[in-house]
């Protein structure tokens, strides 16, 4: 039986994978955390066990996943690429040293733990188109620092301590119920909102920037289906390229018009993030994921923006 504790819960993979891992598991079987009450998460809050831990706080981490019998742990916590470009040091500690202390109770209290690695452990040296599964990784933010150090440390706890770490490469992330944490491809969430409200976007990545980017719901099912993985099968562990799209912000938007017709588009580009989102991948390659653990996602941009568009809103009440 899993006993799971996932670390930033109320962030925006969190907050939908708690209300999903406890319909699946249980709600008494899986303990959300996050380092502080965020607004607007009693819900969730309220339908299972939740603690405060700050995964920086190795006592504080240690003493919940006793308390919970936890034998899994999900590590949400962590600083995303444009506030971690403004704010370096702590993207360091809470992605490096918040890893590290959930890597040590992990290997104290025998867990299992999934830890999600990103397109931005590539960098501008990285072969763009069909980025390969195993290639070079010299990303040049602090994020992506963190987050190729963190496959690294990862693949050394199973391989020096026989800890079942495993961990996905995800892409930007596209979804209604909780707004991204300050990443690069947040424009492409965003986007979805000012459409519903204003039938107008001001985009800051530029035109012609291609990026991959997953809906929520694919992205719930590739970490439910790695982490209930055959081990035998797994070649790679930290982390798997996984990807379901690929646009640009033109291509988006017409997207968005098959819905909108009048929806336009135009832009404002933010030199730190574009910076950014041009070191990335065009595309990647997951077919390490295909062949190893069966990855195969259900959405694509049209049904992507379907889904988006009448979700949010009901949500918006328009
Ligand atoms: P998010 O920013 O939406 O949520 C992170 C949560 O962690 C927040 O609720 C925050 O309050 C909490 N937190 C921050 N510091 C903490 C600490 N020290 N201790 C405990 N909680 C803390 O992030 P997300 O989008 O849900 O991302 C989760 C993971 O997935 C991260 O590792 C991120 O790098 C990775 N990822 C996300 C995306 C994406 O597009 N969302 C893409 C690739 C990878
Ligand atoms: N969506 C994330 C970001 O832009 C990718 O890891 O930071």
């Amino acid at each position: 039986m899993r006993k799971i504790l996932i670390t930033g819960a109320l962030g925006q993979i969190g907050s939908e994978l708690t209300v999903e891992l406890r319909r699946i598991y249980g709600a008494n079987n899986v303990v959300a955390s996050n380092r502080r009450i965020k607004e607007g998460h009693e819900k969730l809050i309220e339908s299972g066990p939740f603690e405060i831990v700050d995964i920086t706080n190795g006592k504080q981490l240690h003493e919940v996943v006793k308390k919970h019998n936890i034998n899994t742990i999900i590590n949400l916590a962590a600083i995303l690429s444009a506030v971690g470009e403004k704010h370096p040091e702590q993207c360091w500690n809470i992605n490096m040293n918040g890893l590290y202390n959930v890597l040590e109770v992990a290997r104290e209290e025998n867990c299992m733990v999934f830890t999600p690695s990103s397109i931005a452990a590539f960098g501008p040296t990285t072969p763009k188109d069909k980025t390969p599964q195993d290639t070079i990784q010299r990303p040049t933010t602090m994020y992506g620092v963190t987050k190729v150090a963190g496959e690294l440390l990862c693949d050394y706890y199973f391989l020096k301590y026989g800890v079942d770490t495993r961990g996905v490469r995800f892409p930007g992330l596209i979804s209604y119920e909780t707004l991204p944490g300050g990443g690069t491809t947040d424009y492409a969430v965003h986007i979805y909102y000012d459409a519903l409200k204003n039938k107008k976007y001001t985009s800051f990545i530029a035109k012609g920037t291609m990026m991959d980017m997953m809906y929520m719901p694919d992205a719930l099912d590739a970490i439910i289906q790695l982490m209930e993985a055959d081990p035998s099968k797994l070649i790679h562990r930290n982390a798997f390229n996984v990807t379901a799209m690929s646009f640009d912000p033109e291509m988006i938007a017409a997207s968005i018009r098959k819905f909108i017709p009048e929806f336009e588009l135009d832009y404002d580009v933010d030199p730190v993030r574009q910076a950014i989102a041009e070191s990335w991948p065009n595309s990647l390659d997951d077919s390490a994921a295909r062949e190893e653990w069966g990855w195969n996602p259900k959405y694509d941009l049209d049904a992507m923006t379907k889904d988006m568009l009448e979700k949010l809103k009901v949500k918006l009440g328009l």
